[in-house]
């Protein structure tokens, strides 16, 4: 016989299970494979090698992304969290409620879903280059009872930032968290920060975006070179994917990390350096690395606070507001598009 209680316990979830909101995911990511795997054998060929960051993140080396995260010495990620939750009522209020949520590189989107509650979006779009992580996300968000309007948008926004297709003329919150605009070099960072402010519109619309600081070089460099070798992992598992991608036969095993505070240039820089002098045979053409010679695979810029309020402000910005952790590691900076 079923026991009465638990006829009741399964009509009230079922009353309380919402139907899950429908939504759409435009695709406009027109990866030229053959253009990106022509550049990258022309960065492995060129005198100073380089290999471009995006190459990090094959299956195995976004796990690995994910595992820097949580070594003790990589900060960035905690540190922003931690001003999300101590300053998230007063940011939220700064900011104004109902605005359209555009996420850029929204990953799993629990970033942006913590704001939810307090920003009360009008609708939520989800920026990415990878259509399962958007889909994924979105379909979990899906099924929140108090869930806003979703949307999804596949494109590599590195190249240039499309989004007028998924977005409405109401006022609109672009979010770029997790420090990602230090990967840009500083003009391509400005140029990125002038196609997002061209894409504010409508009066109070504007920029929500994490910033990692300056800070002295021995934290720096540990957390661009873990003592669990995490981040020498990451770095070197681009080899592996350049292998599968391009046919290259490096071995991982002759080459080591570097990760290093570039205090001239205010950037953490990532190399793979040869351990010993080789040869690698690139699609049809030998190349020869000398003992010691570095692949250039990372740059991490690192802003003092008021040199990033400067870059916003030349962009377009008005009146960039920010917040910081109590050491002053990381800056979290809202600035409104001033549309007149
Ligand atoms: C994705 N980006 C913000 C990271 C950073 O800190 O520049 C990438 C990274 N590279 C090594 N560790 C983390």
């Amino acid at each position: 016989m079923v026991k009465p209680h638990l006829i009741t316990t399964h009509r009230i979830d079922a009353a309380a299970t919402p139907p899950a909101r429908s939504f759409t995911i435009d695709n406009t990511l027109k990866l030229d494979a053959a253009a990106e795997l022509d550049a990258l054998e022309r960065g492995l060929l060129a005198p100073a090698a380089s290999i471009p960051p995006k190459f990090f993140y094959d299956a195995l080396g976004s796990t690995l992304y994910n595992a820097i995260v949580q070594t003790q010495e990589y900060y960035p990620t905690r540190t922003e969290a931690a001003i999300f939750e101590a300053y998230r009522a007063e940011i939220a209020a700064h900011i104004g409620t109902g605005k359209q949520f555009i996420d850029l590189g929204s990953g799993d989107s629990v970033k942006a879903e913590k704001w939810f509650a307090s920003l009360k979006p009008s609708r939520y779009v989800a920026v990415d280059i990878s259509e399962t992580a958007a889909r994924e996300a979105l379909e979990r968000l899906s099924s929140h009872a108090d869930a806003p309007a979703l949307a999804g948008l596949i494109t590599d926004f590195s190249r240039v930032l499309d989004v007028k297709a998924v977005m409405n003329d109401s006022p609109t919150m672009f979010f770029y968290p997790g420090s990602s605009i230090g990967n840009f070099l500083p003009d391509e960072a400005l140029w990125f920060l002038k196609q997002i402010r061209a894409h504010c519109t409508t009066a109070g619309s504007g920029l929500l975006i994490g910033v990692d600081a300056k800070k002295d070089r021995a934290r720096l460099d540990a957390a661009y070179d873990d003592a669990l070798g995490v981040t020498a992992a990451f770095n070197l598992n681009t080899l592996r994917n350049v292998n599968t991608l391009l046919g290259t036969d490096f071995d991982v095993r002759d080459w080591q990390h570097r990760g290093f505070y570039n205090e001239t240039m205010g950037r953490i820089e990532m190399h793979l350096e040869a351990r010993r002098d080789l040869i690698v045979r690139v699609r049809g053409t030998v190349r020869s690395f000398a003992q010691g010679e570095r692949i250039h695979t990372e740059n991490s810029y690192k802003y003092a606070p008021e040199q990033f309020a400067a870059l916003l402000v030349e962009a377009g910005f008005a009146a960039p507001r920010s917040w910081q952790d109590p050491r002053g590691d990381f800056s979290v900076f809202y600035a409104d598009a001033q549309v007149a």
